[in-house]
């Protein structure tokens, strides 16, 4: 099967943050590709939620990459913290960029810093046509599938022609999707072109967490066979 392989990042928003370390645990040996950390401002989005210290705790105990979803207006402020506290996806959002050339200012800001791969991310109401320009220098695109600020939203199935519009013109790199995925949203994201698959409730409120995390991997997997085939 070409392009980028598929995984699993489950959101940390929805587990038990009092019992962090142990959800870490309990979401790595359901078998988690990386770990999604949503941080939050409450300017760029009406939440407030972690911020360095907590992702640099995150760091210590987990055994997966941390991919670090920043809802924040000022990703250039806080890129260097991100970065020491161990973000190995650092993602921002397109709309605090402005420009091109802010976005650009914003990519080069995280490489230098050190993340290992540096995303960019798009409200449900962003036109794709915002990251064209710069697409051959970002690791991943996030196409959100809800309004960003809470999880446990409803999947908006009309975002899904952005990805096709980003595999249509070629884009090899990853293409994740964030917000309302369960086993009846997931297949049609997969089909698209999605290949990094966000989901918070749907697994943290899962009752066989392992079994939801396997279910998922299937059903993307012949999704995504069906679209080749
Ligand atoms: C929403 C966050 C998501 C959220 C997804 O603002 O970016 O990562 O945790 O939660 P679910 O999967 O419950 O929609
Ligand atoms: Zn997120």
């Amino acid at each position: 099967m070409q392009g980028p392989p598929n995984l699993i990042s489950p959101s940390l928003l929805s587990c038990d943050f009092a019992r962090l370390a142990e959800e870490v645990a309990r979401v790595e040996r359901a078998g988690a590709d990386w770990l999604h950390v949503d941080v939050m401002d409450g300017h760029f989005v009406p939440n407030l939620t972690i911020g360095p210290p907590v992702v640099e705790a995150i760091a210590k105990v987990a055994t997966r990459p941390l991919d670090v979803h920043l809802m924040i207006t000022e990703p250039l402020k806080y890129a260097a913290h991100f970065a020491k506290a161990g973000a190995h996806v650092l993602t921002f959002h397109v709309e605090v960029a402005g420009s091109a050339s802010g976005a650009r200012e914003v990519i080069r800001a995280f490489r230098g810093a050190g993340v290992a791969q540096v995303g960019v991310s798009l409200n449900p109401d962003t036109p794709v046509e915002r990251v064209l320009d710069f697409l051959g220098e970002v690791d991943l695109v996030l196409v959100m599938s809800v309004f960003p600020g809470f999880g446990g939203q409803k999947f908006m199935p009309e975002v899904l022609a952005k990805v096709r519009a980003l595999r249509d013109r070629g884009y090899t790199g990853h293409i994740e999707m964030d917000g309302g995925l369960n086993d009846k949203t997931l297949g049609a994201c997969a089909e698209a072109g999605t290949n990094v698959f966000v989901a918070g409730s749907a697994i943290f409120g899962a009752s066989d967490m392992p079994g939801t995390i396997r279910g998922f991997r299937e059903c993307a997997a012949r999704a995504r066979a069906a679209a080749h085939a």
